[in-house]
């Protein structure tokens, strides 16, 4: 199973809109089993499609603390979520090595498709709907950094640009 080159912010092609997944087939499977992998090798909590530069309402998670319970959610959709809202610190595959502050709310309800084509709804509180969340806003374009202040988003993009530079640097020395 091959790994997946995450995109890392501010990559322009994070901010595409995902587009309804239209066939749960083989090349779809492949794909989630790739983001898994993918996920479970970055000991990333949630990937979305978006992150590895395939714009379809995909998402794989897994709270788990013995990362066991992978769940794939198709062409997610959020059908309620509570008025409550939680601040909580938020870090993303995208945006390696930071972490910040963000709110949401405390209770989501999403239905989603499994990677059987079976449709179900999930209620989800605490740790996943904090990552529901999240990547339902990766499949609207959208990193966390951007509920932040501009300043510190620009803060942001200049530290990983010079990480990037950096590895640049290194592989080439
Ligand atoms: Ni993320």
């Amino acid at each position: 199973m091959p790994l997946l080159p995450i995109l890392r912010y501010p990559d322009p092609r994070l901010y595409k809109v995902a587009q309804p997944v239209q066939a749960i087939d083989a090349p779809l499977q492949a794909l989630i089993r790739d983001m898994l992998a993918t996920m479970y090798d970055a000991k990333g909590i949630g990937l979305a499609a978006t992150q590895v530069d395939q714009h379809l309402r995909l998402m794989v998670i897994d709270i788990s603390e013995e990362h066991n319970q992978p769940q794939v959610l198709i062409n997610p959709e959020l059908l309620w979520a509570s008025e409550e809202h939680l601040k909580g610190e938020e870090g993303c595959l995208s945006v390696p090595g930071i972490y910040d502050d963000v709110e949401r709310a405390a209770e989501v309800r999403v239905r989603a498709q499994d990677e059987h084509g079976v449709a179900r709804e999930i209620e989800a509180e605490g740790l996943l709907a904090v990552c529901i969340q999240h990547e339902l806003d990766h499949l609207m374009g959208k990193v966390f950094v951007q509920y932040l202040s501009r300043l510190k988003q620009s803060r942001i993009k200049a530290k990983l640009r010079k990480q990037e530079r950096e590895a640049q640097q290194q592989q080439e020395a």
